[in-house]
């Protein structure tokens, strides 16, 4: 009897709860959406964890069918979430240029203002690759700016509203700056709000004290500076969107009583990814409520070039281990999800050495990851120059040193199991 009743009681009970919960937080989140529960993602109700893609270029392509051609190469690898840019912006001067070539762009410098670029060689752009992305299955985080120059980030904001002469940290401090960011951030959340296809917003490419541009004397390890910009920003999104997830995009660097040092030129130097030097306090960043999950990138061989070299205490493979470890220590400080969201080594046997060492870890520790950066083969634009050394060669996406191509098999193989560990680990929430 007393089984019985709890049997029969149990789903009214289960549904009270839910109820209540949900009233209590709020409004639910739509089906599609995904959200977080302590350390994972949740997706309509399982645990949702992934291996991604990072693909700034696939709004830049011209045909749709290099689109989705792209798309069911990523569908086939089990790639769950693709991150690209946000953002596209280009001087006036170069307008002519882009018109001819056919360059996407998304707003453009008039001389007195950025003017949107909502047309077929705009956000159209983005809102097929968003579209198509949702066909696959396959969800999106979108980058609001980018702490470099290229592509538009935060440098053309700087050098057009405040003067070519100003430092990089105006970019988080001044007032009309802050503006013209928060204008185009409202353009992109209200036009995808409603979208399951948006995994997360973000709201800048590895912002740092330093840019292209100097730094200037108001972003230090004690300003604080980047962290109340991430707060000032995550806070303006939510209020747009109550229900995206919201990232920052960083490095994930530290701000350590105790920082750490490492080999330069013949001394040990105070390690600017510990110190807070570089801008970030991955620590306090992650404490914001509106700030949903962590980021971090690793690139130790072009981080430190002195690795593998006599003299310096630890290698590239050990210092990833290292900044993988930390991470997530760190982030279990707060109970949210962690993505390390860029990493790479260039040379195709660094990588198929060291990467299989850091995708166990990261795995092991709970994280999902997205290597840097997708290679696509067998485009039909053929040869083309997108912009800058950026280019589709024989087909192939353009190649950093970074990509990683299908070809590459043992490469590539190491990501497809990796994605077959990230499925079996999204199962049903308790
Ligand atoms: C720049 O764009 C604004 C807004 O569309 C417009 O008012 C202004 O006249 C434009 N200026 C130039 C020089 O084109
Ligand atoms: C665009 O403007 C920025 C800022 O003034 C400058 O650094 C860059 O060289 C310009 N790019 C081109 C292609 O004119
Ligand atoms: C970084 O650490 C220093 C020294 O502990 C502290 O003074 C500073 O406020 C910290 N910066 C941030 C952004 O928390
Ligand atoms: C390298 O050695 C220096 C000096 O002993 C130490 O401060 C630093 O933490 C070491 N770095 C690593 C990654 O072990
Ligand atoms: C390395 O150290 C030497 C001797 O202190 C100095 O002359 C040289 O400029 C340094 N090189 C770099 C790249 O910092
Ligand atoms: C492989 O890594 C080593 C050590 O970081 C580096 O010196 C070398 O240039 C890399 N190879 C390629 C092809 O990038
Ligand atoms: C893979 O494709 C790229 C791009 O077309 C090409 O450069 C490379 O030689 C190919 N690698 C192999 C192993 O076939």
């Amino acid at each position: 009897m007393l089984r019985f009743l709890r049997a029969f009681l149990f789903p009214f009970l289960l549904i009270w709860w839910t109820a209540f919960s949900n009233a209590a937080l709020g409004p639910r989140i739509p089906n599609g959406f995904v959200t977080t529960h302590g350390r994972n993602f949740v997706l309509d109700d399982e645990q949702f964890a992934f291996i991604g893609a990072n693909s700034y270029w696939l709004p830049l392509l011209t045909a749709n069918e290099d689109v989705e051609a792209t798309f069911q190469e990523m569908e086939n690898a089990d790639v769950k979430v693709l991150r690209t840019w946000g953002f596209n912006a280009i001087n006036g001067s170069e307008l002519a240029g882009a018109l001819k070539s056919g360059l996407t762009y998304y707003q453009v410098w008039n001389s007195s203002e950025w003017v949107l670029n909502d047309g077929p060689q705009g956000l159209q752009r983005l809102d097929n690759v968003i579209n198509t992305a949702g066909k696959h299955g396959i969800k999106v985080i979108l980058t609001f700016t980018n702490n470099w120059v290229g592509y538009g980030g935060c440098e053309l904001y700087i050098n057009w509203i405040t003067g070519a002469s100003q430092t990089h940290d105006v970019f988080y401090s001044d007032p009309r700056i802050i503006a013209s960011y928060q204008r185009y951030v409202k353009v992109l959340v209200e036009r995808y709000k409603d979208s399951p296809n948006i995994f997360a917003w973000e709201l800048m490419n590895e912002a740092r004290c330093l840019g292209d541009l100097p730094g200037g004397p108001n972003c230090v390890p004690t300003s604080g500076l980047i962290s109340r910009w991430y707060k000032q920003q995550a806070d303006f999104v939510r209020s747009l969107d109550p229900f995206h997830m919201i990232t920052t995009g960083g490095e994930g660097q530290f701000n350590w009583s105790k920082p750490k040092y490492y080999w330069y030129n013949g001394s040990f130097l105070s390690d600017y990814n510990y110190n807070g030097e570089a801008g970030e306090n991955f620590d306090l960043d992650l404490t914001f409520d509106n700030i949903d999950f962590g980021t971090y990138h690793m690139y130790p061989q072009s981080w430190y070039t002195e690795l593998d070299t006599p003299g310096s205490n630890f290698t590239v493979k050990q210092w990833g281990h290292n900044w993988i470890s930390q991470h997530s220590n760190a982030i279990r400080q707060v109970e949210k999800p962690l993505v390390l969201e860029e990493f790479g080594v260039t040379g195709i046997a660094n990588k198929t050495n060291i990467y299989p060492a850091w995708v166990d870890l990261a795995l092991k520790t709970g994280h999902s990851i997205m290597p840097w950066q997708w290679g696509q083969l067998d485009l039909i634009e053929g040869n083309r120059v997108i912009k800058y050394t950026d280019e589709i060669l024989d087909g192939a996406s353009p190649n950093d040193g970074y990509a990683i191509y299908k070809n590459q098999t043992e490469l590539w193989d190491i990501f497809k199991s990796a994605a077959k560990v990230q499925n079996a680990r999204s199962w049903i929430m308790e």
